[in-house]
């Protein structure tokens, strides 16, 4: 018999087109339409940021809504996302209309009332959740997304009927970390503050609260999941991670192959596909000509994208320079933006390396895709990665990932070794060890295949670029837990 289609609440503080900072934008613009195409009632809900504002299009106003703690009443918006999907924006100008980052201000802090605005939009998400806002609109389900909404399920926790919550951790390193003094201006259920709760050793965490209370826990890959079980990878949340056990899975997210499509990419001026490969040089050479770098077709041309923090590893890039530079015949590029002494030294690795380093700091969505594809080789040597979309791209472009074995990338990439030529299952370089030796490893093999073995440089392209990691796969394993969530049941 088949299952009766959900009502699915999604909560987000980030997703494509309307507003990005990161990966958790491309999964909340990604998989929901996916969902709706699976047939099931799924809406998306948002802060409502400026950007979003202008790029939503039209909006109705369907609710306003008075919650505790506000002085204004919140306006509750509607338009409309892909496959005709519902999209409510949280509005309410004091805590969201601000230029710039969601997260951050202008100088790169963090807003100082974040606890504040993100307590607002949590408890906008439960009275939507809760039917509480005149829609309507009935959930079955609230799927919350990281630190910011993590106050969600512990908000419905003591209803009566309550819709069943599910939280998606994409990166346990974001605590959502406030003080007791700030927990008493939210007006919070004060019972919400103890050790089985929000409390983190005299701090309170949003993000530790959708640990606790969510009827289902998952992260964004197998590996990830069981990694934040560990002291070196769950940062004091191992404990609360293992006690819920039976409740906590990883599934890998997908990609949009829509958007992340090399034989129709509106930003590459050579699309290609397997079957026109040949094409893929003149993305090589126009990036070259871009980064103004010397036009060498034989050199291994790497990229790298990505926030600069210390979770992703660019430093170790960094250092293992010099030894590409005695390796010879090989090139650089960086895009990326974030700690301010990481982007000056990558600024000034141009020149010490100018024929080989190139560096653009910033945000750029066209430049990106360019990256992919037009680079040989995609480097990611994240110490942690809970799912990481790059690599992912990478595979789908055929611009050959090297990553260190860690989350996400070491369920996504199969290292080159006599096993996997032998079963014709390699699709890229991992190494063990997140420091400059490790990364070496795998670079300097990528090297020597590269320069020395063309046929099986093309093998791994190929087999990447054929490899399947769009949405629809985890997509329904998103919607088994979501009915096992619905009726109570243990997971995964
Ligand atoms: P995270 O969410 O930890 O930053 P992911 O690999 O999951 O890492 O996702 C990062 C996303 O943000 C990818 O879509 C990547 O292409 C994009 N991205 C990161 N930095 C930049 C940048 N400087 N310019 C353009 N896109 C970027
Ligand atoms: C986080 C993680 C990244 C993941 C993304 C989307 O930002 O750092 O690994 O791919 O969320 O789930």
């Amino acid at each position: 018999m088949p299952k009766k289609s959900l009502n699915v609440l999604f909560a987000s503080s980030e997703a494509v087109p309307f507003i990005k900072t990161g990966g958790l934008a491309d999964v909340s613009g990604s998989l929901p339409p996916v969902l709706r195409g699976l047939g099931q009632d799924v809406r998306l809900i948002l802060p409502a940021y400026p950007e979003a504002l202008q790029r939503i299009g039209e909006t109705r106003e369907v609710a306003q809504l008075r919650l505790p703690g506000h002085h204004e009443s919140v306006h509750l918006l509607e338009g409309r996302g892909e496959n005709d999907m519902p999209v409510y924006l949280v509005d309410a100008p004091s805590a969201f209309r601000r230029k710039g980052n969601p997260y951050v201000g202008p100088k790169g802090i963090d807003w100082p009332d974040n606890h504040r605005r993100f307590t607002l939009f949590s408890r906008a998400v439960a009275a939507l959740g809760l039917n509480r806002a005149g829609l309507d609109w009935n959930p079955d389900i609230v799927h919350c997304n990281d630190w910011q909404t993590g106050l969600v399920p512990a908000l419905m926790d003591h209803e009566w009927q309550r819709p069943a919550t599910l939280f998606t951790i994409h990166n346990l390193s974001y605590f959502g970390l406030f003080s007791h003094e700030a927990f008493e201006e939210l007006h919070l259920p004060t019972d919400l503050w103890r050790m089985e709760g929000l409390e983190f050793y005299g701090s309170g965490s949003f993000l530790k609260a959708g640990l606790a209370y969510a009827d289902q826990i998952t992260t964004v890959s197998p590996t990830y999941a069981g990694e934040i079980r560990t002291a070196t990878f769950g940062y004091g949340l191992e404990g609360l991670l293992q006690f819920r056990s039976n409740r906590l899975s990883g599934i890998l997210n997908g990609i949009d192959y829509a958007a992340w499509n090399p034989a129709t990419d509106p930003h590459l001026d050579h699309p290609y596909d397997l079957s026109t490969l040949d094409n893929r040089i003149h993305n090589k050479r126009e990036l070259q000509r871009e980064f103004d770098l010397p036009e060498r077709d034989n050199a291994l041309l790497f990229g790298y994208i990505g926030r600069l923090v210390e979770q992703k590893g660019a430093d170790l890039i960094l250092d293992i320079l010099p030894r590409l530079q005695r390796q010879g015949n090989a090139q650089v590029v960086f895009l990326g933006s974030g700690n301010p002494d990481l982007e000056q030294t990558l600024r000034e690795a141009q020149y010490q390396f100018p024929e080989m380093v190139r560096c653009r700091i910033g945000y750029d969505e066209g430049l990106s895709h360019r990256i992919e594809g037009g680079c040989d080789a995609f480097l990611m040597p994240s110490r942690f990665e809970p799912c990481g979309l790059n690599q992912l791209y990478s595979l789908r472009y055929g611009c050959v990932p090297i990553v260190h074995t860690t989350g996400g990338l070491a369920d996504s990439v199969v290292d080159v070794t006599a096993a996997t030529l032998k079963n014709g299952s390699a699709t890229g370089f991992s190494f063990l060890h997140a420091n400059p030796d490790g990364l070496w490893y795998a670079v300097h093999r990528a090297l020597e295949c590269y320069h020395n073995r063309p046929d099986l440089w093309l093998e791994l392209m190929t087999r990447g670029m054929q490899s399947d990691f769009s949405w629809e796969r985890s997509a329904g394993q998103y919607l088994r837990l979501y009915h096992k969530a619905l009726h109570g049941e243990p997971g995964p």
